[in-house]
């Protein structure tokens, strides 16, 4: 069946209305909302999911960067329903938590141990437990427009915008939700991505109040853009002199390396996070790191220096089900993904150059991000959309859903294993056809 986005008469706008008298805001979700109504799903298989009105599209956002291997694939089916056969929850620990870390901690060389957690959000929220805790020390330092999930400190300067953004070398904090209280952005400090000097001038200046340096080494908020190795060697550097502990924020970007995107960038960071294709499409999260750090978590001697529970931690048919995905995720695995990735960023590049509209995609591995400008792109300020940018950026995503494709309604795609390179090329073929309609819609742009 065709579609025909949006559709007041479609049955994921009746849902919508629905929603809206029990959901507030209709919704449970930012980022799968979408004005002036979200698509309902109903089924996915592989590379493809079925809506409420019996559409069907190629997935290539799955799930914002979860299902690595697309939707309900076999094995990791099995194993989830496996385990949920036999007791979906204990007041336990089972074996199934100790094999997913033993194959991350063999994957990942910075993580000597771990802990597991429901989302990605939770892992950064304790890995600055951990950091405060081994530190002693308040202050998180993270980076201008990356995000990390809905923990206070790291949302400062989310949405930093030019009326509220203040000086490149040193980004005001911007908070993100009405409320935030002063205290909050007393002890966050905000750092220029990738400006390795102004950064390194930014920690050294809170270096003896900073328990945390944040950072994602491929922040989709940031346009995908990979962290310099320069800017990662600074802020290792910086950590190491004044006994800060450096987080990497992995819970996106573990996909762009079978040994996480920390390989890429060459940097040991002190702690890791989790989420996402760790769970195998369930709720996840992870942190781990130098031993010596995640012992603020050990209760073995009595009460721990830093505190850390949850009804849901670890849940057996999370971690059966994120184990298969990972088994399934070899290193060759990885390296087709990649080349699918390259060859996403190619056929969108190639697209807008021959529909005469200035873009381009840039990101890292498996992670692309589609761009309606040709600029350098290396900091939050420079991938920081305009009015047209982001209007066009939305029109992008309906005229694709209306093609048969979903990507993210900031232009994120997140290539999974069942994505194949057919599909890839149609997606190039569909941006093209999808940007000179909206040429000819508005041609002002
Ligand atoms: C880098 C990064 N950190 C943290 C999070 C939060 O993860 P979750 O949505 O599982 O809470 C996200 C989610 O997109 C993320 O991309």
């Amino acid at each position: 069946m065709a579609s025909s986005y949006p559709d007041p008469h479609s049955h994921s706008a009746a849902l919508y209305r629905r929603a809206s008298e029990v959901l507030a805001g209709g919704s449970t979700r930012l980022t799968t909302f979408f004005s002036p109504y979200p698509i309902y799903a109903v089924s996915g298989s592989g590379s493809k999911v079925t809506d409420a009105d019996g559409v069907e599209r190629v997935d290539c956002l799955n799930n914002y960067m979860t299902l690595i291997h697309g939707h309900a694939h076999p094995e990791v089916v099995e194993a989830a329903i496996g385990q949920i056969r036999r007791g979906s929850c204990f007041a336990m620990p089972t074996e199934r938590e100790i094999e997913l870390a033993e194959i991350l901690t063999e994957r990942v060389e910075s993580v000597e141990t771990m802990r597991f957690c429901n989302s990605g959000s939770e892992a950064v929220l304790v890995a600055i437990k951990a950091a405060r805790a081994h530190t002693g020390r308040p202050m998180v330092a993270k980076c201008e427009g990356a995000y990390h999930g809905c923990y206070d400190p790291v949302e400062v300067s989310l949405s930093s915008s030019p009326e509220s953004w203040g000086d490149s070398d040193e980004p005001a904090k911007v908070p993100y939700t009405v409320g935030l209280p002063d205290k909050v952005m007393e002890d966050v400090v905000v750092l220029p991505y990738n400006e390795v000097e102004a950064s390194r001038a930014l920690i050294e200046r809170h270096a003896d109040r900073l328990a945390a340096i944040v950072v994602d080494p491929v922040p989709t908020r940031v346009g995908c853009v990979p962290m310099r190795r320069e800017y990662a060697q600074m802020v290792r550097e910086a950590a190491t002199r004044h006994g800060i502990v450096l987080v990497f924020d992995e819970v996106a970007s573990f996909r762009v390396r079978y040994r996480g995107a920390q390989s890429m960038v060459g940097v040991t960071p002190d702690l890791t996070t989790f989420g996402k294709i760790i769970g195998g499409g369930l709720p996840v999260g992870a942190v781990g790191g130098r031993r010596e750090v995640m012992a603020v978590f050990d209760a073995s001697k009595g009460k721990p220096r830093a505190s850390h529970g949850g009804t849901f931690n670890a849940n057996p048919a999370t971690m059966a089900a994120g184990a298969a995905a990972m088994r399934l995720l070899t290193e060759e695995a990885v390296d087709t993904l990649n080349a699918r990735g390259d060859r996403a960023r190619e056929r969108i590049d190639a697209a807008f150059e021959a529909a005469g509209v200035a873009g381009q995609a840039t990101g890292a591995g498996s992670l692309v991000m589609i761009h309606f400008n040709r600029r350098d792109l290396g900091s939050y300020r420079d991938v920081f959309q305009d009015a047209s940018e982001s209007r066009r950026t939305s029109a992008l995503h309906k005229a694709l859903l209306n093609r048969g494709f979903i990507v993210g309604s900031g232009g994120l795609a997140a290539i999974s294993t069942a994505n194949t390179d057919r599909e890839i090329d149609d997606l190039g073929g569909a941006i093209e056809d999808s940007l000179r309609e909206m040429r000819l819609n508005d041609p002002g742009g």
